[in-house]
Order: C-alpha cells, then structure tokens, then sequence
C-alpha cells in the first residue's frame, strides 16, 4: 500500500487550476476522486484544470442549484469522448438525495465524478475513490493540496 502522499504547496490560483489539470492525467474512466477542503480552499478552480485536461469547453463553476454539473469532454489517451460529473454536495439536505437522483449512474465507464464535500455523503460513495484534500497555507493566496 503507498501512504505516501503527494502534497503541492500552491501559491496562486492558477497553479491550483495546473495542478488540477496534471492530476487530471492520472483519471482513469470511470473512476470518482472526491475533493475536500473548506468554503474558497480551491476544490473548483482545480475542476477546471481537471476541464482543460479534457478539453471541456464550457465554463466550469460550482453547481449552483443542482448537486451536479455535466461537462463534455475528451479524453487525450483514447480521443474518446467523457463526461465530467461535477459535484457539489455542499448543499445536499438528505443524504439519500444522492439516491434520488441515481448517483450511482453516474459512475461508469464513459465517466469521471468529482465531488467537492465529499465527506458530506461518504457512505454513499462506497466505492474505492480517491480524494484530494484542501487546506489554507500561510498567506491569503496559499493553498496546500494533498493527494
Ligand atoms: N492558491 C490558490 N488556489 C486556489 N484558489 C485560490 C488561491 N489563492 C486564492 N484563491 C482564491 O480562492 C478561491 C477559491 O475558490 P474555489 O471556488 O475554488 O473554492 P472551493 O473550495 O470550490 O469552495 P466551495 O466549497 O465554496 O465550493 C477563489 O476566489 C480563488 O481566487
Ligand atoms: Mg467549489
């Protein structure tokens, strides 16, 4: 088992989004890599690395009524189409909403998920997923990012 982890010191917000889109290399189809961290800690601005590693076109920001946002993209290992399932549980009420809107269905293998609060529905998310962590740094513009 590796217990090492991978722990990037950002100091901007674009590196976050770099760091985000790097990460995004190692994404296999199929595969859900919850995010967690704190309110402003960068969990989205590294989806949207995770979008320009896929190419995806569309603005990418927080679901801001929905609990998911869908984005097309492709993938640069197959030149196949992906669809990034963009979560955002922070808002979730119920854990069995997840339930209700089939949560299940999204994971599959023409799809990657990536959930910010993750922690807020862990034992709905039983498969084995990967999470990246959030944390402030020292300054305003510090972000330490662990994998
Ligand atoms: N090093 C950094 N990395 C990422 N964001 C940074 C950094 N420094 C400053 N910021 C700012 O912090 C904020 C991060 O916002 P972001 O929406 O990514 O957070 P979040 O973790 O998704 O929060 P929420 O839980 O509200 O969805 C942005 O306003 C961004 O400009
Ligand atoms: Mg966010």
């Amino acid at each position: 088992m590796n217990n090492q982890n991978d722990i990037i010191i950002s100091k901007s917000e674009r590196q976050t989004v770099a760091t985000g889109k790097k990460f995004a290399e190692t994404i296999l189809p199929g595969e859900v890599i919850g995010l967690k961290g704190n309110l402003g800690s960068g969990k989205t601005q590294f989806v949207k690395g995770v979008g320009e590693y896929f190419s995806v076109q569309d603005v990418i920001n927080s679901p801001t009524f929905l609990i998911v946002n869908q984005y097309r993209g492709i993938d640069p290992k197959s030149d196949k189409e992906i669809t990034i399932n963009h979560f955002d549980l922070y808002r979730l009420r119920f854990k069995e909403e997840l339930e209700t809107i089939g949560f299940s269905d999204y994971i599959n293998d023409k799809s990657v998920c990536i959930i910010e609060w993750c922690e807020l529905a862990e034992e709905y998310l039983s498969d084995v997923f990967r999470e990246v962590i959030f944390e402030f740094g020292k300054t305003e513009s510090e972000r330490i990012i662990t994998f």
